[in-house]
């Protein structure tokens, strides 16, 4: 697979291979985002399924989601820079194949929620529907299995 080959060799990824600091930083940048990623998304899920009351959706949703939103971006990015360290190893590795695959079930789950516009009315302060807390609900647990399985990653 000659372009698997090519990530391993590409100017960001030597830098990592060569530099125990350099992997440290990007690694603590993975972690960072990670944070700002679960710490969006999980109060936000958790108040949607109405495990969580007491703020206004409408005053905290939107809020959360854009700082979710800014954490996988973040994430996508410092993880594929991480991925190209070493890509073989990581193709071979059951928790990353693992992870990957929860990792696009999330984001399957994402557009599904914002496609149904009683999310929307739920943001706006309307009520939330059973639609949407079903989903939320989902969405937790799906992100805290990549979470998991991200860390499953560097036992094997
Ligand atoms: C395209 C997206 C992503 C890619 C390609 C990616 C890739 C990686 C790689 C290569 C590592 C280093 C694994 C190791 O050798 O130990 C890592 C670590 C990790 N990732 Fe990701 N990642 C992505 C997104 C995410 C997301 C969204 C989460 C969480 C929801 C996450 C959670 C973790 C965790 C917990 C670790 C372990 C950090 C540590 O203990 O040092 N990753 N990731």
């Amino acid at each position: 697979m000659p372009f698997v080959e090519w990530l391993g060799t590409w100017p960001g990824a030597v830098l990592l291979q060569r530099s125990g600091t350099a992997y440290l930083f990007v690694n603590a940048a993975h972690i960072v985002s990670i944070g700002l990623l679960i710490g969006g998304i999980l109060p936000l899920d958790l108040r949607l399924a109405g495990l969580l009351r007491g703020v206004p959706l409408s005053v905290i949703g939107p809020f959360l989601s854009r700082s979710a939103a800014i954490g996988l971006a973040l994430a996508v990015v410092t993880g594929l820079w991480l991925f190209t360290v070493k890509p073989r190893e990581y193709l071979a590795n059951e928790a990353f194949l693992w992870k990957m695959a929860l990792l696009a079930l999330a984001l399957v789950n994402i557009a599904v929620q914002h496609r149904n516009h009683h999310y929307r009315l739920a943001l706006d302060g309307g009520a939330v529907h059973r639609s949407v807390q079903l989903v939320a609900g989902c969405s937790a647990m799906l992100w805290l299995a990549v979470l998991v399985a991200g860390r499953w990653v560097g036992f094997l």
